[in-house]
């Protein structure tokens, strides 16, 4: 085989994620489940989105290609993740990203949510762990547009 590539990608990320196309159904996730992903958040995304989690970027770049978000602020625990997986989505989408390296809960502390159209969150480690978070029960209270994984 030869592994010799004309355009070989600048992030091994930016191949990965190119890799998969928008999603119509599940199948393709990165997730063990094979049927349960992030595809449902992007669809909600509008204005200007909080995402919590970046992981590997997968759902904050679909929601980034969106031409109806007109910036996203990705809140992140671990500034490593940010390094890798976030400065790629910096240069594909300028200016239209910024990260905030902190746990998201300290950060809504000093924030005014109201400056959001929309707050994704994928910070837990299992599908549907999001309607059995009492913090993110009552920050849906306050905001009529806060969804999270496996929370539609
Ligand atoms: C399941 S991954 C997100 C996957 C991502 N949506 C994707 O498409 O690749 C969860 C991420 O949330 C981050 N995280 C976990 N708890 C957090 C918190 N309290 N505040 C901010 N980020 C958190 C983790 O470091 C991890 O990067």
């Amino acid at each position: 085989m030869n592994s010799k590539r004309r355009n070989p990608p600048k992030y091994p990320f930016q191949e990965w994620s190119e890799s998969m196309p928008f999603p119509k159904t599940c199948d393709l996730c990165t997730y063990g489940c094979q049927c349960e992903s992030p595809v449902g958040l992007i669809p909600l995304a509008k204005g200007r989105v909080l995402i919590a989690g970046l992981g590997m970027g997968w759902l904050t770049r679909r929601v980034l290609e969106k031409t109806e978000v007109s910036h996203v602020v990705q809140v992140e625990l671990e500034p490593e993740i940010i390094r890798v997986f976030g400065q790629p989505l910096i240069e594909m989408f300028p200016g239209k990203i910024s990260f905030v390296s902190q746990n998201v809960w300290k950060y809504l502390e000093g924030v005014d949510i109201s400056e959001f159209d929309t707050i994704l969150f994928d910070i837990w480690p299992g599908y549907r762990d999001a309607p059995d978070d009492a913090k993110f029960k009552k920050l849906k209270r306050k905001h009529p547009n806060v969804w999270g994984w496996g929370d539609y």
